[in-house]
C-alpha cells in the first residue's frame, strides 16, 4: 500500500485534502501529522477517523529527531506538506512561531524525506503547499504568474517564501522530487474564525462589530477550499517534479464588497432585513504592511492539467454560510478558551 504523509491535515485546507484522498484512494494509506495548535481540530475529520486507510499522528514538525524517526518507521512514499502557522496578523504579533514552523519545520521534513529516500526518488514526491502572498502586492492591474519574482511583506509571507526557496534548493542541489503550488485566498467550511470570512459570519450572527482594516479597499482572489483540494490532487498525481503551479479562482473582490455580500446572505438566512447588519461595519486601524491586491493567473494549471474551479462564488458563499450556521457547536468549541484572549488582544483597543 502506498503511504502518503499529509502534514497539518487537522487544519482548514488539510482536512479537506485528507478527506478527498482517504475517500478517493482506498489503496493509499493517509497519515495525518499535526501538532493540533489552536488551528488544528480533529473534529474536522470525524467522518473519516475510523477509515482503515487513515491514521492520525500527533507531533511537531519543528522536532527534527521526532520527524526523522517517524519517516524511518513509516517509510512514506509521498508527502503533502500543509502544516504551517497561517495567519498574517498573528505573524505580525509573534514572528518567531512562523520562522520555526514554516521554515525550520519544512527543512526537517525535507531532510527526513531525503534521508529515507536516499537518492532513489523513483515514485517519490514532496508536495509543498504555498501561498500567493510570496509574490507580494499588485497594483490595480496584472496577475501573479509562476515566474513572478518573490516580494513578501509580512513575517508570514516571508516565512512561506523562505520555505519555497528551500524546497526548490533541495531539487536543484540534490535532485529532490518536489513540486510546489501557490494558491490564493481560500474560503469554505472548517476555517478558523480569525480569518475574514468565518470571523465576519460569526460576528454578524452575534451582532458584533465587523472590524474592516483601513478603508476595506484591499483585493483578494477567493477560491472555494474543496476546489483547492482538487487542484492539489491533480498536481500531486499529474504534475512533473520541479514544477510550480499557481492556483486561483479568477474571482477578485474588494474586501468591503465581499463583506456586503456576506452580510446580505447571512441576514437573509437569519430572517433579518438583508443588508441591515451593515450597521455593524467598523473601520479600524489598517494591518501593518497590508498588501493591496492579490490576483492569480492559473492558466498553466488549467491548460496543462485540466483543473478548473467547480463553483461559482455565489454558490460557494451560500454553502459556506450554511455550513457555519449549521455548525454553531463547532464555532462555539473553537471560539472558547484562548480564542477570546486572542480576540481581545487583536481587536479590543481598535
Ligand atoms: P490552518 O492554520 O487552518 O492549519 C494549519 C495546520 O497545521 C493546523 O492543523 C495546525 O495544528 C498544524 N500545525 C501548525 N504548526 C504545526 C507544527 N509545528 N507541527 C505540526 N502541525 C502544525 O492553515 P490553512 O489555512 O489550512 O493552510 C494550510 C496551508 O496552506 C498552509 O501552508 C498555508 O500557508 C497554505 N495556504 C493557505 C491559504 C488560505 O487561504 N488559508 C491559501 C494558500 C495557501
Ligand atoms: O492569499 C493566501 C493567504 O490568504 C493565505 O496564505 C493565508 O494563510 C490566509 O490567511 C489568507 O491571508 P489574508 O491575510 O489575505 O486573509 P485574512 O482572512 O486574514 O484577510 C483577508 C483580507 O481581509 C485582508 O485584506 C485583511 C482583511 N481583514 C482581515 C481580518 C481578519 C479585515 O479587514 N478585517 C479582519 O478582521
Amino acid at each position: 500500500m502506498k503511504k502518503i504523509l499529509i502534514t497539518g491535515a487537522a487544519g482548514f485546507i488539510g482536512s479537506h485534502v485528507a478527506r478527498l484522498f482517504v475517500n478517493k484512494y482506498p489503496d493509499t494509506h493517509i497519515f495525518n501529522l499535526d501538532k493540533l495548535t489552536y488551528a488544528g481540530n480533529l473534529e474536522n475529520l470525524k467522518d473519516i477517523e475510523h477509515n482503515p486507510n487513515y491514521t492520525f499522528i500527533k507531533g511537531d514538525i519543528v522536532d527534527g529527531d521526532f520527524i526523522l524517526e517517524l519517516f524511518k518507521e513509516y517509510q512514506f512514499d509521498g508527502v503533502i506538506h500543509l502544516a504551517a502557522e497561517s495567519h498574517v496578523d498573528r505573524s505580525i504579533e509573534n514572528p518567531m512561531e512562523f520562522i520555526m514552523t514554516n521554515i525550520v519545520g519544512t527543512v526537517n521534513l525535507l531532510n527526513a524525506a531525503r534521508h529515507i529516500w536516499d537518492g532513489d526518488f523513483e515514485g517519490k514526491r514532496f508536495y509543498h503547499v504555498s501561498t500567493d502572498e510570496v509574490y507580494g502586492s499588485l497594483g490595480n492591474e496584472g496577475f501573479f504568474y509562476e515566474d513572478t519574482a518573490y516580494d513578501p511583506h509580512s513575517p508570514y509571507s516571508a516565512s512561506k517564501a523562505s520555505s519555497d526557496h528551500l524546497v526548490r534548493a533541495y531539487h536543484d542541489t540534490y535532485g529532490f522530487p518536489m513540486i510546489i503550488s501557490n494558491c490564493s485566498n481560500n474560503y469554505g467550511p472548517n476555517q478558523f474564525p480569525e480569518k475574514l470570512v468565518p470571523l465576519f459570519i460569526n460576528n454578524i450572527c452575534h451582532n458584533k462589530p465587523l472590524p474592516v482594516y483601513g478603508k476595506g479597499e484591499n483585493v483578494r482572489d477567493w477560491l472555494y477550499v474543496i476546489d483547492h483540494a482538487h487542484a492539489i490532487d491533480v498536481i500531486f498525481h499529474q504534475g512533473a517534479n520541479g514544477e510550480t503551479f499557481n492556483i486561483g479562482g479568477h474571482n477578485e473582490w474588494k474586501n468591503i464588497d465581499l463583506i456586503k455580500v456576506l452580510i446580505k446572505v447571512v441576514d437573509k438566512k437569519l430572517g433579518r432585513e438583508p443588508g441591515s447588519s451593515e450597521k455593524l461595519i467598523t473601520y479600524v486601524t489598517d494591518r501593518a504592511g497590508h498588501d493591496l491586491r492579490y490576483a492569480i493567473d492559473s492558466t498553466k494549471l488549467q491548460e496543462t492539467l485540466g483543473w478548473k474551479p467547480s463553483l461559482q462564488f455565489e454558490e460557494g458563499i451560500e454553502l459556506t454560510v450554511d455550513w457555519y450556521l449549521k455548525n454553531q457547536e463547532w464555532l462555539d468549541n473553537v471560539t472558547s478558551g484562548d480564542y477570546q484572549k486572542y480576540y481581545d488582544e487583536m481587536y479590543g483597543d481598535r
